[in-house]
């Protein structure tokens, strides 16, 4: 997967180079380029951006930065993401589509956001969540992450996101390393006793009982099956 990134503050993606992330770049897993748009400022000043028509607080993004920016990427026809607080709520499930891309181009805006012609460029505008932050690139570095670590081989062997919160449409199950006891408190004897499908089952009821009690929300969006159903059941029970 290809990755570029047009911003004004380039160094901000030096965070991309550490852990997993870092690691899928040594690996050629993954290749991450930031385009510094302020270089393809026509003016003297190399000012990126100017006062909004028709008045009030703050700048904009100027279009001819990022369009003349935008021209030196090469490849054909990459998804082109708008980072903005107005864009559709990022998910896991935008992030398991976007992993399966060729290539994607970020767009991080600051101050008080764009000319409305730079989404012309754009196939995507995403939002990091209801809030709003001073740019775009801290957003973006959450969403690439969240995008890389689903390029398969990425995590490798050891490491799994079948089972992450959001993936099967559930939070995550409760897990325990070792030690069995802690402080008084002791691993549930399930997950010690080597029955296989005993554990599956109790990891399917929690994950239940964790979206049930958290985000209800989720669990209107899933088919649920005749054994989800029964768990979802008792748990309501046990839960009154
Ligand atoms: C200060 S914000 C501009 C907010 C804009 N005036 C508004 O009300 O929608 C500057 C830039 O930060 C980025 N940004 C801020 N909050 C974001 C969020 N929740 N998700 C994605 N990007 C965000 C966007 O690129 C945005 O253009």
């Amino acid at each position: 997967m290809k990755i570029d990134i047009l911003t004004i503050f380039p160094e901000m993606f030096e965070v991309l180079n550490h852990s997993m992330i870092g690691k899928a770049q040594e690996n050629s897993l993954v290749e991450i380029n930031t385009v510094n748009f302020r270089a393809f400022a026509k003016n003297n000043q190399k000012h990126v951006d100017d006062y909004p028509y028709g008045g009030g607080a703050g700048m904009l993004l100027m279009p001819q930065p990022i369009f003349d920016a935008f021209e030196t990427i090469k490849g054909t026809k990459p998804r082109v993401i708008l980072m903005d607080p107005a864009g559709t709520r990022f998910t896991q499930q935008k992030a398991e589509e976007l992993s399966k891309e060729e290539q994607l181009v970020f767009i991080c805006g600051h101050y008080e956001g764009y000319d409305e012609r730079i989404k012309t460029l754009v196939t995507d505008e995403i939002s990091l969540g209801d809030f709003v932050l001073t740019g775009g690139e801290m957003a973006a570095i959450a969403v690439i992450d969240a995008i890389v670590r689903l390029v398969p081989n990425v995590l490798g062997q050891q490491a799994s996101h079948v089972d992450d919160s959001f993936s099967s449409g559930l939070l995550e199950y409760p897990q325990y390393t070792r030690p069995q006891e802690f402080c008084g408190m002791r691993v549930p004897e399930v997950l010690t006793s080597g029955n296989h499908e005993k554990i599956r089952q109790w990891r399917l009821k929690e994950s239940l009982r964790k979206t049930f009690k958290r985000r209800p929300d989720l669990l209107k969006k899933l088919t649920l099956t005749d054994e989800m159903t029964a768990f979802l059941a008792e748990i309501r029970e046990e839960e009154d």
